[in-house]
């Protein structure tokens, strides 16, 4: 089986009045991983999930979709995907059975009740299967959106925006379930604006800004990469001023009663005892010392600029 669930080159895309709105992505997607595409709005999340599916014409560059060619092969390509698109558009009318087995049947999909009935189990959507959609929650009508999307069983799920405008439980149990479909072997493919969605989620993260993919990294290698750690040494008695201490950033907080000291966290040569020396040399003694780390959001926001 093609270990790569993804595989772009050389995207691009010009929208017809103009606007560029993906300006060279070169992106490879594991299979059975969750990657994140983080950005600001109008970054081309959408646009580039558009294209992969093959809703948007690329303007040039080449996708692969389980090794085939989402234009010379659109339809295997095609059948790979499944897609929850971030407005969601449902038969208000139709009941949750109905609609989620349609969806599979427009992919020409052999009728699969147990399959079905498996779905809405695990998206907890059973005892609403004869329900009209109207009837249902915001958040019940995401999940019936992700079952569609299921519905003939796809290897890659792509998921905008998955939990826009949802509470924080619900978010918290969209997740799970997340986690249960990558155990089954789909690759998610997600966007959110939530720093922490994609903390929480991903194993991978893009971020995207105005077109381009800035880094793409595991979330570990990502804070290792950017991150910058602080020591925090509690003073016994507050200093008035900064001390001086050539090759070490340092600030005052809290009145003078906090000395900060920022590095960077891939620097693994900072020696404390140096620095806790030349402090003592000045007199300055700490009471305690705690260790901070810079998060996600701050990683992102530096990104971004
Ligand atoms: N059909 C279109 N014609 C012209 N420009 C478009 C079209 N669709 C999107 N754009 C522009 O392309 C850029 C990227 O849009 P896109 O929808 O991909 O962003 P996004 O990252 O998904 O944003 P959001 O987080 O708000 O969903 C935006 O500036 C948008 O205005
Ligand atoms: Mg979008």
């Amino acid at each position: 089986m093609q270990s790569t669930a993804i595989e772009i080159t050389g995207l691009h895309k010009t929208y017809e009045n103009g606007f560029q709105a993906l300006a060279g992505i070169d992106l490879e997607i594991k299979r059975g991983e969750i990657f994140a595409l983080l950005g600001p709005n109008g970054a081309g999340k959408t646009t580039l999930i558009g294209a992969i599916c093959g809703i948007v014409q690329p303007s040039a560059g080449k996708i692969l979709v389980c090794g085939h060619d989402n234009v010379t092969d659109y339809r295997a390509a095609r059948m790979s995907i499944g897609l929850v698109p971030q407005e969601l558009a449902t038969d208000a009318f139709e009941s949750v059975w109905n609609t989620v087995s349609f969806s599979r049947g427009l992919f020409g999909k052999p009728r699969n009740p147990a399959y079905i009935e498996e779905l809405l189990k695990k998206l907890s959507l059973w005892d609403k299967k004869d329900e009209q959609i109207r009837r249902l929650s915001g958040g019940m009508k995401r999940r019936v959106m992700i079952a569609k999307a299921l519905s003939h069983e796809p290897d890659i799920l792509f998921l905008d925006e998955p939990t826009a405008g949802v509470d924080v439980e619900l978010r918290k149990s969209m997740w799970a379930q997340v986690r249960a479909l990558q155990e089954t072997g789909v690759t998610v493919i997600l966007t959110t604006h939530y720093i922490e969605e994609a903390e929480e989620m991903a194993n991978r993260i893009g971020v995207i800004n105005k077109g381009r993919l800035v880094i793409t990294e595991t979330k570990d290698a990502l804070m290792k990469k950017m991150g910058k750690r602080q020591m925090v040494f509690v003073l016994r008695e507050p200093l008035a001023s900064l001390p001086s201490v050539p090759d070490y950033t340092l600030a005052l907080e809290e009145g003078g009663n906090k000395l900060i000291y920022t590095y960077n966290a891939h620097q693994d040569d900072h020696d404390i005892s140096d620095l806790l020396e030349k402090l003592s040399a000045q007199n300055i003694r700490p009471r305690e010392i705690e260790s901070r780390q810079s998060s996600l959001e701050d990683i992102f926001i530096q990104l971004i600029g």
